[in-house]
């Protein structure tokens, strides 16, 4: 065997050998930094659901709900903060945290601020009030003033959960875009969004497709 051949053998035979290493570690899916699927798939998170809706019973609590089971299924474990339920100033831009320490307001963000920092995925779910988030789920995000530091580049997943009364999808787009936003700004991995427009009163999403989607969401993730 003359070199040139010699070395293209050798080369061949390094190929397959790499290949059947590759193949028992198991599968692997583009662009995600080389991990074997199973291994992203079994991770267990510590997700926070941030609900903005006062209605208890109404569409976006809904949502959350089907979402946090299919997500709980998967031995997810959720911490959910309904805003509405807590009293959370909004912020008063004294800048005493510097981005990143305590806040001088004492309310219950101080419930939901470990939570956020340890979290693995952020959920934001909310109706459309007047084209925008509610005002109590902003004040929460408004709070994140005080963890920027600590939550802006961590590895965190996000999804995002709505509902509102018109059915034009250009309506959405406002909200979608502040979400998508927000999270590339933080630089949290977008994994979907579940808008449910054509919902005005209370519960009536519960007859739409829209809860199995939120479902199949908590359940992908
Ligand atoms: C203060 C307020 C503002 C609203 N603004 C809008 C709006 O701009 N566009 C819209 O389509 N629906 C609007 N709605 C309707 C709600 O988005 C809709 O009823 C939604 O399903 C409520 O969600 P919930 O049941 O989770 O509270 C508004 C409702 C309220 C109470």
């Amino acid at each position: 065997m003359n070199r040139r051949k010699f070395l293209k053998r050798t080369a061949a035979v390094a190929a397959i050998a790499l290949l059947a290493k590759t193949a028992s570690a198991g599968k692997w899916i583009a662009g995600t930094a080389g991990l074997p699927a199973e291994t992203l798939k079994s991770k267990k998170m510590n997700i926070v659901v941030l609900t903005g809706s006062p209605r208890r019973n109404g569409n976006t609590n809904y949502l959350a709900e089907q979402f946090i089971k299919g997500a709980e299924e998967n031995e997810h474990t959720v911490f959910r903060f309904n805003c509405a339920e807590h009293k959370v100033a909004g912020y008063m831009a004294c800048n005493r945290c510097g981005m990143d320490g305590e806040c001088v307001l004492k309310d219950d963000f101080s419930i939901v601020r470990p939570h956020l920092v340890g979290a693995d995925m952020v959920v934001f779910v909310t109706p459309m009030y007047y084209f925008g988030f509610s005002s109590q789920l902003k004040s929460v995000i408004d709070r994140f003033y005080a963890i920027n530091g600590r939550i802006k580049g961590a590895p965190k997943k996000t999804a995002f959960l709505m509902a509102y009364a018109d059915t034009a999808e250009s309506e959405a787009e406002p909200m979608l875009l502040h979400y998508r936003t927000l999270s590339r700004y933080l630089g949290w991995k977008d994994c979907g969004a579940v808008v449910a427009p054509g919902v005005w009163t209370a519960g009536s999403v519960k007859s739409t497709r829209y809860g199995d989607d939120a479902y199949r969401l908590g359940k992908s993730v």
